[in-house]
């Protein structure tokens, strides 16, 4: 009885110290947490990661929020417990920001993934892809398949942005309006419904946003759209922050006679290079997608924490180290920027096929 008094003791000492802390006798090292599955993306983005900390003789673990952030916050307040020494985390919203800050007080490391921790002081990293770039691309994408440099016509167009919990909405919308704005300044483009010309025009900004990057809410939108604002006119183009949002809005347009075809479609522009999405720009329904290698962000982000871990400054492969954009609205984070990639039917196969991301047989 002693003994065994003895021994639970131990147990429940060397548990608390966190060396039994993963359940089969392994010490958590760094805990992935992702933000959901519903975009395909995150998937690849959390399989990438644990297989590049696992490389390095780190133990990992990864969880997908579900769009949910208290649950996101119940997985990473499970990796501290276990004792993860560092966090990589993609949110769901800034409410994120009290598990940071118990992250913070145990002094584990947390590194922003893709989507800046808004609201936090308490951590110092973050790590995405060039997000102003994204939405420049998005916008050329438009201004190339429109033709508007040369344009003496009017062409219509109507607006959607991402989550307006995600900071990252606010910079691709920023980045498609300054290629555009000129042309809407002009006449030569003119904008259906709501008309935010910023993301910090909140009022319009949330009438066009989309929440939690649903597909639902964006084809509810457009249907409500084609019977209003958008009635009496044709659209030639909509602005789509992401794949999942553009097909949801290329489904909305084809149920409509005046789009019921591939070559009446409106030009909409994508981000991820969904496979989903990669076919209909093969096919002439998608007119642009931009590809953010996920594979490299992961590998980035794990170079990142192994330089923090060790105690190293950190120099990552093929990121921009910028100190003056990205402010929490606390403090401005470190941030290492990768570059996009425009992708249209011009470019789709040697993109994605000759970087391995996706396999012919993928396209079939
Ligand atoms: C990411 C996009 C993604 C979107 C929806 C954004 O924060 O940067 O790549 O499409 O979230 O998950």
């Amino acid at each position: 009885m002693k003994k065994l008094l003895l021994a639970s003791v131990l147990a429940a000492s060397l548990c608390a110290a966190g060396l039994f802390a993963n359940g089969g006798g392994e010490k958590l090292d760094i805990g992935l947490a992702m933000p959901e599955t519903h975009v395909e993306r995150w998937q690849k983005d959390g399989a990438s990661l644990k297989a590049d900390a696992e490389a390095k003789g780190y133990v990992a673990e990864v969880t997908y929020g579900d769009a949910d952030q208290s649950k996101q916050n119940q997985q990473i307040e499970d990796f501290i417990t276990k004792g993860a020494k560092l966090l990589i985390i993609g949110s769901v919203n800034e409410g994120v920001g009290s598990v940071v800050a118990d992250a913070a007080k145990e002094d584990i490391e947390v590194i922003a993934y893709d989507r800046l921790i808004t609201g936090s002081g308490d951590y110092d990293y973050y790590i995405t892809f060039d997000n102003f770039k994204v939405g420049q691309f998005q916008g050329q994408g438009i201004v190339d398949a429109l033709g508007l440099a040369k344009a003496t016509d009017t062409k219509y167009i109507t607006l959607f942005a991402g989550s307006p919990t995600d900071n990252n909405a606010n910079f691709f919308f920023d980045g498609a309006m300054s290629v555009l704005t000129p042309f809407i300044e002009k006449g030569t483009l003119k904008v259906v419904g709501p008309y935010p010309k910023t993301s910090a025009d909140k009022a319009n900004f949330t009438k066009i946003a989309t929440e939690n990057w649903r597909a639902d809410v964006a084809k509810a939108r457009m249907e409500n759209l084609l019977n209003n604002d958008a009635k009496d006119v044709v659209l030639d183009a909509v602005l789509a922050p992401n794949d999942t949002l553009a097909r949801a809005i290329i489904e909305a347009c084809s149920t409509d006679g005046k789009y019921d075809t591939t070559a009446k479609l409106p030009v909409v522009t994508g981000q991820d290079g969904e496979i989903a999405s990669v076919k209909y720009i093969r096919d002439g329904k998608q007119a642009m997608t931009v590809f953010k290698d996920t594979r490299s962000l992961a590998s980035a982000a794990i170079e990142l924490a192994d330089a923090i871990l060790k105690g190293k400054e950190p120099s990552i492969k093929g990121a921009r180290l910028d100190t003056s954009s990205y402010n929490t609205g606390k403090k401005v984070v470190k941030s290492y920027l990768l570059e996009p990639v425009m992708v249209t039917k011009d470019n789709y196969v040697e993109v994605f096929l000759a970087s391995g991301y996706y396999k012919a047989e993928d396209l079939k």
